[in-house]
């Protein structure tokens, strides 16, 4: 095969931006350094004491009582291992942007028999949609799935009225890919039947990229038992018997980055999901607000997500030229749109993580001044 890459020397003298990406976000300073700890290996009790407290305390944050898995990889994994562990044969996937999108492709690619229930981009999906479709269907699937924060468009998908809907129908579990929601954006999982939700660690966790958190009901974790195929690696029954024998991961984990997880569980453990909740809610609320007195709001209204603000661009701006000059002169930065058909129709501002009202003023400013607004 013919590559066109060729070595960029990786250098010491990069200046530090302050991220208002959708991810990795900012990473408090203690958080880093927790990673520097002499290496231990993973069959120690070390790393038992290790692993229990993050994924105790990741219950405790998240206030459920289904399993918790957090699996070296990023979130995509579990894209992939939700389907290969639970779908026998059908899945719906609700699609309304492009993760949502690649969710069917990855259901495809495993040959399942994947059903789509679609939306334009920048539009929500709706529980009496799903409800519908499941009648006309007579409940024929093995999963449904949703993305519960659609960071290409902005959209926050209703994932507890969708998961309300699915209640009614038993044998079907519901698999929601929280990326750039979990931690961020309140979610009472049991409540709502959510019977797997993942997250990678990068986004509103605001920890080092490496890990992703899964979070697996029993009626999950025994639909695979029962189903004809499961992932080795991703396989929610492997992860969770090992935890019960060992207290360990099945397989060598990113030690340094669950040490940055402990360290940053308590941070979250001390604010509480509520208040998380309420501070992302504050950001997203005056995001919102400068968008639409400057611009206009790319998701269709109710819908906007809390986390990730997809600006529509009515101003005509240069979106990449005003990424760059804000970069250059205030060492921030934030995206453009996601993908050719966003890319310079919208641009999107990460309001996650460990950012505050007073950290996105700071961004707004700096935007207002370089396009003149
Ligand atoms: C909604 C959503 N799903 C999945 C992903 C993929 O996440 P990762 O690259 O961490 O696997 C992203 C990344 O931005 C996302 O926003």
């Amino acid at each position: 095969m013919a590559h066109v890459t060729q070595k960029r020397e990786y250098r010491d003298d990069y200046p530090e931006k302050t991220l208002y990406i959708p991810g990795p976000t900012e990473v408090r300073e203690d958080v880093i350094e927790a990673m520097c700890e002499p290496m231990f290996g993973h069959r120690m009790d070390q790393m038992t004491d290790l692993y229990t407290t993050i994924v105790e305390d990741t219950k405790t944050f998240l206030g459920t009582d289904n399993d918790v898995i957090v699996l070296t990889g990023s979130g995509t994994e579990f894209m992939e291992s939700s389907v290969l562990n639970l779908v026998d044969e059908n899945v719906l996937v609700t699609t309304c942007g492009s993760f949502s999108e690649r969710q069917a492709n990855v259901a495809e690619r495993l040959g399942k028999n994947v059903d789509t229930l679609e939306y334009d981009w920048g539009e929500a999906v709706k529980p009496e949609d799903v409800r519908e479709h499941l009648e006309a269907t007579d409940g024929e699937y093995d999963a449904v799935t949703c993305v519960m924060n659609e960071s290409s468009t902005g959209v926050r998908n209703p994932i507890e009225d969708i998961g309300d809907v699915l209640k009614e129908y038993p044998d079907t579990r519901f698999v929601v890919d929280a990326v750039s929601a979990l931690g961020g954006d309140y979610v009472d999982i049991d409540a709502h039947g959510i019977d797997v939700i993942f997250t990678s660690v990068q986004k509103a966790f605001a920890m080092p990229p490496g890990l992703a958190v899964c979070v697996v009901s029993d009626d999950a974790y025994d639909q695979e038992v029962e189903s004809d195929s499961a992932s080795w690696y991703g396989g929610f029954q492997r992860s969770l018997d090992y935890y019960d024998r060992k207290g360990q991961t099945h397989s060598t984990p990113a030690i340094p980055v669950m040490l940055a997880y402990r360290q940053q569980m308590k941070h979250m453990l001390d604010e509480t999901h509520e208040a998380r909740d309420q501070r992302h809610r504050e950001m997203a609320e005056y995001t919102r607000d400068w968008a639409r007195e400057h611009f206009a709001m790319f998701p269709e209204d109710g819908y906007e997500s809390q986390t990730v603000a997809c600006i529509e661009n009515t101003q005509d701006i240069d979106v990449a030229a005003t990424i760059e000059q804000v970069s250059e002169e205030y060492d921030m930065v934030f995206s453009n749109g996601y993908g050719s058909q966003l890319g310079e129709r919208t641009f999107r501002i990460g309001h996650m993580g460990e950012h505050d009202l007073d950290s996105i003023k700071r961004l707004t400013d700096a935007i207002e001044d370089v396009a003149g607004l």
